[in-house]
């Protein structure tokens, strides 16, 4: 990517690498015999759904906006899962959708009837009481969640007209990770494999790092269907599919310093436009920058909102900064877009690609009337 074409702030995909992962993405899916959808929550960027529907035909939604999308822009129902649905917008969730999760007995007694009017395939998220994610903020599987049907609360039969089970328990995992939870899935939930069509195992495989086994998923996969071979098989990865996958590209404004602390304040923000890094916590990469060394330039990196605690750092630099320079930050598209906000109504980054031809595309530019109208 040539970071001087593109405007500033930006967050830009980078579509050679985008493709990449889609094309292991599809490889996975056909060779371990499974569907896997696009979970929206990651990754919403819909301008470049033609893109993912070369390779990928469906998503998963967890609102109704993120059916809708579904239907429109990627053009095939939703796998929808909400943690609740609401009287007023499920009929609508309806029309977008082909199947619908519910987390709990009484959400599924109450809109089961509609759902079948509707031949709608229902299911039920189930919680396996086990997970290795050790962020509690990320864990589904915390003492006391509110996420999913824990095994104690079923009978010998589930309700009638199940046709599906979902569980969602990893968070950037790998293949082994998933090993352990379906073990406990198996012990605590197969006895009633034989009563669905469908299991859904969820996000969280991060099959397109650099380090994730993917023929131990493969294999893993194709073991669990040859013991359940009646049953469709669905991953809803979010992550994977855009891992790795671009960057935001921000610009130096100017260079504070207090108490021997130097803060490169930039023309993004951490609260506002990588909102991860403070939630996580985690600390990005920065293109060209290093780990705090002993005489060299040293920086925090400060956002542009009032929020005290809207920086991060530090990070070192062969040269000094200066206004004017660029700061790319690494890895900006997952998750991170989608939960940007305008707080402070600072300036948002405009959104592009960089093409597989090398040339910066601008796909959405910003403006007032952005922060005005997400208010009355
Ligand atoms: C129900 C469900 N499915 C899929 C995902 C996507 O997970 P990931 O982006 O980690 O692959 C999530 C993430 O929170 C989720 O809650």
């Amino acid at each position: 990517m040539d970071y001087s074409a593109i405007p500033s702030p930006c967050y830009v995909l980078d579509e050679r690498a985008f493709r990449k992962n889609l094309a292991l993405i599809k490889s996975v899916q056909e060779r371990a015999g499974v569907q896997i959808i696009l979970a929206f929550k990651a990754f919403a960027l819909w301008s470049v759904f033609p893109i993912v529907r070369e390779y990928i035909s469906c998503s998963t939604a967890s609102s109704l906006a993120e059916s809708r999308l579904a239907f429109e822009e990627m053009g095939s129902p939703a796998h929808t899962y909400s943690p609740a649905y609401t009287d007023d917008e499920f009929p609508e969730i309806m029309k977008y959708s082909s199947h619908i999760t519910f987390n709990s007995i009484s959400q599924f007694k109450k809109f089961y009837q509609q759902a079948k009017e509707k031949n709608i395939s229902c299911g039920l998220r189930i919680n396996p009481e086990f997970s290795d994610v050790e962020t509690d903020l990320y864990n589904p599987c915390a003492p006391g969640s509110r996420l999913g049907v824990t095994a104690g609360l079923l009978g010998d039969t589930l309700p009638e007209g199940v046709e599906g089970l979902h569980f969602h328990t990893l968070c950037e995992s790998s293949s082994y990770d998933l090993e352990k939870t379906l073990n406990v899935v198996e012990e605590k939930f197969g006895k009633y494999f034989s009563q669905i069509k469908w299991l859904n195992m969820g996000g969280g495989h991060l099959m397109t790092r650099g380090d994730y086994d993917t023929e131990h998923l493969i294999k893993l996969l194709q073991s669990f269907r040859s013991r359940y071979p009646h049953l469709h098989v669905i991953l809803e990865p979010g992550s994977a599919f855009a891992w790795q996958t671009g960057v935001l590209v921000s610009t130096v404004l100017d260079i504070v310093e207090n108490k021997g602390i130097n803060t490169a304040m930039l023309n993004v923000s951490f609260a506002c436009h990588m909102p991860d890094c403070l939630e996580m916590p985690y600390k990005p990469s920065i293109v060209g920058a290093k780990e705090p060394e002993a005489g060299k330039p040293t920086y925090r990196m400060g956002g542009n909102s009032c929020l005290s605690g809207d920086y991060y750092g530090s990070w070192s630099f062969d040269t000094a900064l200066q206004p004017g320079d660029r700061i790319v930050f690494e890895d900006m598209i997952h998750y991170t877009m989608v939960k940007t906000t305008m707080f402070n109504g600072v300036t948002h980054p405009s959104i592009g690609i960089w093409t597989k031809e090398d040339k910066f595309l601008l796909l959405r530019k910003f403006s007032y009337e952005d922060y005005k109208n997400r208010m009355s």
